[in-house]
Order: C-alpha cells, then sequence, then structure tokens
C-alpha cells in the first residue's frame, strides 16, 4: 500500500548474484514482506549488480581497500554509512567474499545474515561443496545463520538438506545446492521480516511455524 514503509533488507556480495534475484523475485512477489533496499559489491563486474540494475534496485559498487579477505576499516566505515542512508535495516550477504569486523558487526548487530552451501558447523569456508565431495559425506545442504566475527560461525537460522549422489561432480553437487539456497533464504528472509525469530543463546527459534 501507497505510504507504508517496507522492511529494507541490503544485500551484499561479490559473484553472480542468484541469491540475491532469489531474494528480490519473493520481496516482488509478496513472499517476503520486505524490499531490497540496496545492493552492494565489492566487485565491479559482479554479476549481481547487473541483475539488480535490471530490476531496478539500487546497486553500486564500493571499493574493498586493499586487503584481499576483508575490508579495509576505511571501508568498513564507508560500507556502514552507505546501507545507514539507505535505511537498511537487515544486512543479507549473499557470496559476500570477505569478514566482516567490529565497526560493521557492532553497527548492524544481530541484524547481518548470511547464507553458506553446506550444513553448518561442517564444511565452513571457502568451496563447501568440494569439501563434502572430498569428505565423503552423502548428505550435506545450506545454512543460513547470523553472522559473527568468525568464519561462517553464528547461530544457525535455518538449513536445508541436499543428497550427495554417486555421479556428482562438483559442478553438480553446487548447483543442486543452489536451488536449495534459493528456497531457504526467502524464507528464513521473510521470517525475520515478520519479526518471528527468536534468538536465545546459540539457538533460534520461530514464533509461527517455519513452513
Ligand atoms: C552461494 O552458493 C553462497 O552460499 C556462497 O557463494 C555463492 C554465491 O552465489 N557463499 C559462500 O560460500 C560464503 N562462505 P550467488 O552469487 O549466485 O548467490
Amino acid at each position: 500500500m501507497a505510504g507504508i514503509s517496507k522492511f529494507r533488507i541490503g544485500v551484499l556480495g561479490s559473484g553472480t548474484g542468484s541469491n540475491f534475484a532469489a531474494i528480490a523475485d519473493a520481496c516482488l512477489a509478496g513472499r517476503i514482506p520486505a524490499e531490497v533496499a540496496l545492493v552492494v559489491s565489492d566487485v565491479e563486474a559482479a554479476g549481481m549488480l547487473e541483475k539488480a540494475r535490471e530490476r531496478n534496485i539500487p546497486a553500486t559498487y564500493l571499493s574493498p581497500g586493499e586487503f584481499r579477505a576483508k575490508l579495509s576499516p576505511e571501508a568498513e566505515r564507508t560500507y556502514v554509512k552507505v546501507l545507514k542512508e539507505a535505511g537498511v535495516e537487515l544486512v543479507a550477504l549473499a557470496g559476500f567474499m570477505r569478514i566482516l569486523q567490529g565497526t560493521f558487526l557492532n553497527a548492524f548487530e544481530g541484524r547481518i545474515v548470511n547464507i553458506h552451501p553446506s550444513l553448518l558447523p561442517s564444511f565452513p569456508g571457502l568451496d563447501a561443496w568440494k569439501q563434502a565431495l572430498v569428505h565423503g559425506v552423502r548428505v550435506t545442504g545450506c545454512s543460513v545463520h547470523f553472522v559473527d566475527a568468525g568464519m561462517d560461525s553464528g547461530s544457525i537460522i535455518g538449513q536445508q538438506t541436499v543428497p550427495v549422489l554417486d555421479n556428482d561432480t562438483p559442478e553438480t553437487l553446487r548447483v543442486r545446492i543452489q536451488a536449495a539456497e534459493h528456497e531457504l533464504y526467502p524464507k528464513c528472509l521473510a521470517a525475520l521480516a515478520r519479526g518471528e525469530v527468536v534468538v536465545q543463546g546459540r539457538r533460534v527459534f520461530f514464533r509461527a511455524s517455519f513452513a
């Protein structure tokens, strides 16, 4: 309805943006009672920025600074400023391949979430689907979790399982996990936007049923 402002999500990513697209399309379809207010990437050529512009969603590249695996302190301040100016209430990381530190974590405390392509705490870090194949697990999946100062280590909000098939390659498994991500992430964000998520220590509960 005109005049009623929606819950505002900011999406950060470094890659192709398939999860961003799933989130944005779920918002547009009303499955998440929110809007993507801003998309930010640390990679100038990220497909995610293009996907955002196709949807008329504000999208910007912001320099990450001089480090490879994290934002510089100055870059963190800029990211926070730009997200706050856009009125972002929840930050959703979607393939953002840098660790966030104090300035950012404090600015959005308890309001940063991430999607990871494994059943955490198994296989944190890079190429989780390859880790699953190397380890020989029969079931893997994806996890949505709150972000803390560690690597894929915050409280788990939701998980979805994916079978590992005998003939899987890293690529076929990656694709199957991503299809599960595109279902799980919008469901978790919808619950967060509705205020249904309750955190008790490391455990996360849902006020309404998690369908
Ligand atoms: C997703 O599969 C996400 O789980 C992964 O990056 C991919 C981004 O794809 N993230 C991590 O591995 C974080 N540790 P997308 O750009 O198509 O959404």
